[in-house]
């Protein structure tokens, strides 16, 4: 599937390995101007093809004066495409255009008094005295030569510059964070002001385009579409639907990992809200035969991946003429899964674990997106409630919520302990306040007490998660007595459990599953 950049304004991010970098992304998103992040290495001539409207090189863990610190051309100063540099990427143009980059002598960290020096254009219309977000070790200080001072704080001489007639900037502190209130502010003059943007990435504008892309690329063929019943799968069989109307078959695969009741709730979801004909696979047997004797998590994830396609290729033949296979990735599970810069955390079934053979050509139209961009076009799209709020859950399911070799015993402890919580956080309304809920069964077992007997069984993990988009996450501060409850119910209720954890782990450094 071709990216949007050949159809809008396009803004690019090189990437220095910073850990805001896709947060950069989302809010040049915000700003409704369409951004993809790239590695810093990418060849001048490849970035030039892409005619983008400005560049933003992104903050990164390295000093710029070490030997093997990651560089960029310097021509790409002279490119005449305006460029923000934002920490790293500050002290890198600072460095690479003849300014002089230190170790500062006190490490700046956390909400910072910034004062403007000069308003234009990146500070037009802000007060001159604001707080940012910094975190950096080292610092500019002295700007290279046609460029003026912007910005300076108590450490900071240099907080922020520009090269007002080449359209160079640089700040030191983070305008994506939330802690730099003023950030979208600057952004959006950088966007608008320096770049010339219009704005022209919205919803409606990118259900337009998807549409015409899908129409473009499937012609007269059929389209399988894999459903899960989540707003991701959803959302791309609506679009399809629209493209292509009846060219589209909808596949949902029971692959025996899923939450209590969840086939039959997506099944009823579907044909209620969809007019497209829905395949329904009962491949629980399959998988389960095929997952056992493997613990390893990323091998868990690739077999799942490999007969998830398997699957779907088996009904394509039998519909006949199916050449394509319709899915729900979006832009962090292609992150996630590795670039050659972002290293790899886990492989999202959908991205890595696609298997070398597979025959079907993929329409992925959510490749460049956002969860919570997905979410508005699922509403403008008009789909239910139920399904653009529904939980994520991840492909391979209760898979890797199950630590270690998966038997049917064990999910359906984790099964009915998952029911138990969700349960009683829809019933105190605190499903609505979360990203995820979920229990999770580790593979150990421990000594306990009941009526008398002792027992040796497994605890339960609770896991209940606030997130934005799943590139972090914090523990939900859940009630003690609600937990104790949940606690509670999950002994009583759940044989073979004797155990109740609750994860106060945030990601980083956990992940969100535990697999
Ligand atoms: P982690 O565990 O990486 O999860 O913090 C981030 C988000 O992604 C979901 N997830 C997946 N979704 N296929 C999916 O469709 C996968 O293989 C996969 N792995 C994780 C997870 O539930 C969370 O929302």
């Amino acid at each position: 599937m071709q990216s949007h950049s050949g159809t809008h304004e396009l803004v690019l991010i090189l990437d220095f390995g910073g850990q805001y970098t896709q947060l950069i992304a989302r809010r040049v998103r915000e700003c409704q101007v369409f951004c993809e992040i790239a590695p810093y290495d990418t060849p001048l001539p490849a970035l030039r093809a892409r005619q983008p409207k400005g560049i933003i090189l992104s903050g990164g863990p390295a000093s710029v004066y070490e030997p093997d610190a990651p560089r960029v051309d310097p021509e790409l100063f002279t490119l005449g495409i305006p460029v923000l540099g934002i920490c790293y990427g500050h002290q890198l143009m600072a460095h690479l255009l003849g300014g002089a980059v230190s170790p500062a002598p006190q490490r700046e960290y956390g909400r910072t008094l910034l004062t403007v020096v000069h308003a234009e254009p990146l500070f037009d219309e802000l007060d001159f005295h604001l707080t940012c977000w910094m975190s950096h070790g080292d610092r500019v200080e002295t700007p290279p030569a046609g460029f003026t001072v912007l910005a300076e704080t108590e450490n900071t001489p240099v907080a922020a510059m520009g090269d007002l007639q080449r359209n160079l900037f640089g700040v030191q502190f983070h305008p994506e964070v939330a802690h730099t209130p003023f950030g979208m502010h600057l952004l959006r003059n950088f966007l608008y002001k320096v770049c010339g943007c219009k704005g022209d990435w919205t919803t409606r504008n990118f259900i337009e385009e998807s549409i015409a892309a899908i129409r473009a690329q499937v012609g007269n063929e059929r389209v399988l579409c894999a459903v899960s019943g989540g707003v991701d799968s959803c959302t791309v069989a609506a679009l399809v639907q629209r493209a292509v109307g009846d060219q589209l078959t909808a596949i949902f695969v029971d692959h025996g990992l899923l939450r209590k009741g969840e086939a039959e709730q997506v099944r009823t979801l579907f044909t209620q809200h969809f007019p497209s004909r829905l395949i329904f696979v009962d491949a629980r047997e399959r998988f389960l035969n095929r997952l056992r004797g493997i613990t390893d998590p990323e091998q868990k994830r690739k077999v799942i991946g490999e007969e998830f396609i398997r699957v779907f290729e088996e009904h394509a033949d039998a519909i006949g003429q199916c050449r394509f296979l319709a899915q729900g990735t979006l832009y962090p599970d292609v992150i996630e899964s590795g670039t050659r810069l972002a290293a790899k955390i886990k492989t999202h079934h959908n991205v890595g674990g696609l298997p070398e053979w597979m025959r079907m050509e993929l329409i992925e139209p959510l490749r460049y997106l956002f969860k919570d961009e997905v979410r508005c076009v699922a509403l403008e799209l008009g789909l239910p409630h139920e399904i653009v709020w529904r939980q994520p859950f991840p492909g391979p399911g209760l898979a890797v919520r199950v630590v270690g070799e998966i038997t049917a015993e064990k999910l359906e402890l984790v099964r009915e302990a998952d029911a138990i919580l969700n349960e009683e956080l829809q019933r105190t309304g605190w499903a609505q306040r979360v990203w995820q809920a979920f229990a999770v069964l580790p593979d150990v077992r421990s000594v306990g007490v009941m009526g008398d007997q002792r027992t040796y069984q497994y605890p339960v993990v609770l896991r209940v998660v606030h997130s934005e988009d799943a590139m972090t996450a914090t523990p939900a501060e859940l009630p003690w007595d609600l937990l104790l409850r949940i606690a509670n119910r999950v002994t009583n209720e759940v044989a073979g459990v004797n155990r109740v954890l609750y994860d106060l782990s945030s990601k980083p450094p956990a992940t969100i599953e535990w697999e």
